[in-house]
């Protein structure tokens, strides 16, 4: 059995609010839509995702996804061993039956032969098929599924397609404004803010290099 504590958020991570995000994801998980969070590196994606897990006190699964993922890593996999084969749950498939939030991070790196294998889970059937095992999950009440996407990596090459795309919930984030970055950079670090000011503003410039 997968003990469901190992992946709760213990301790309440430091968030600032830019907008009103935090009551919009409320109420995409209270309807358990799949939500996808949109924004440029270093904008607080990935830190917005493990503080609503900890808000709604779920459990969450972060799979960091690259491009020679397949979807035996997301689904699961038979195991060879000394007395025959074992079946092991990949990372999807354990979030989906002890109802965790799933977070796909960096989802476009993924081939998109792995990412279609989360559109079942992402519509009303919530299931997700185990081809190899002979074995259809019904999601757990809890589940939800999120995933992290960086508009400006997308290249012709790379990117969501349409139909993954519109299965999710689109939330979009941008860095904050320098007054706000300012009081983030001096709460994580305990800088006094007028430090931290200077450095949002060397941050901004650098930002805008190409
Ligand atoms: N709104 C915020 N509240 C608190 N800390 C923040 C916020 N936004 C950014 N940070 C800080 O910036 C760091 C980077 O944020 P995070 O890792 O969430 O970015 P990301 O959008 O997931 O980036 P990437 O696309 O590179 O994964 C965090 O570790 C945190 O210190
Ligand atoms: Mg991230």
């Amino acid at each position: 059995m997968t003990n469901k504590d190992q992946y709760k958020v213990e301790q309440e991570p430091f968030y600032q609010q830019q907008k009103n995000e935090v009551a919009l994801y409320e109420a995409a998980y209270r309807n358990r839509l799949p939500v996808m969070v949109k924004g440029p590196t270093g904008c607080g994606k990935s830190r917005f995702v493990e503080y609503m897990a900890w808000k709604l006190g779920k459990p969450l699964i972060t799979v960091a996804c690259n491009e020679d993922m397949t979807a035996s890593d997301l689904v699961g996999r038979y195991l060879l061993e000394a007395n025959g084969t074992r079946w092991l749950d990949g990372p999807l498939t354990t979030a989906a039956r002890i109802g965790a939030i799933c977070y796909l991070d960096e989802i476009v790196e993924a081939r998109q032969d792995t990412t279609v294998v989360i559109h079942p889970l992402t519509d009303h059937r919530r299931t997700l098929p185990l081809d190899k095992k002979g074995e259809l999950i019904h999601a757990h009440p809890d589940f939800q599924l999120v995933i992290s996407y960086n508009p400006g990596y997308q290249t012709l090459m790379k990117d969501l397609k349409q139909s993954t795309k519109q299965r999710f919930t689109a939330f979009d984030f941008d860095y904050p404004d320098a007054a706000l970055e300012a009081q983030i950079v001096a709460k994580e670090t305990g800088m006094d803010e007028a430090v931290a000011a200077k450095l949002v503003k060397i941050g901004g410039v650098a930002r805008s290099l190409k």
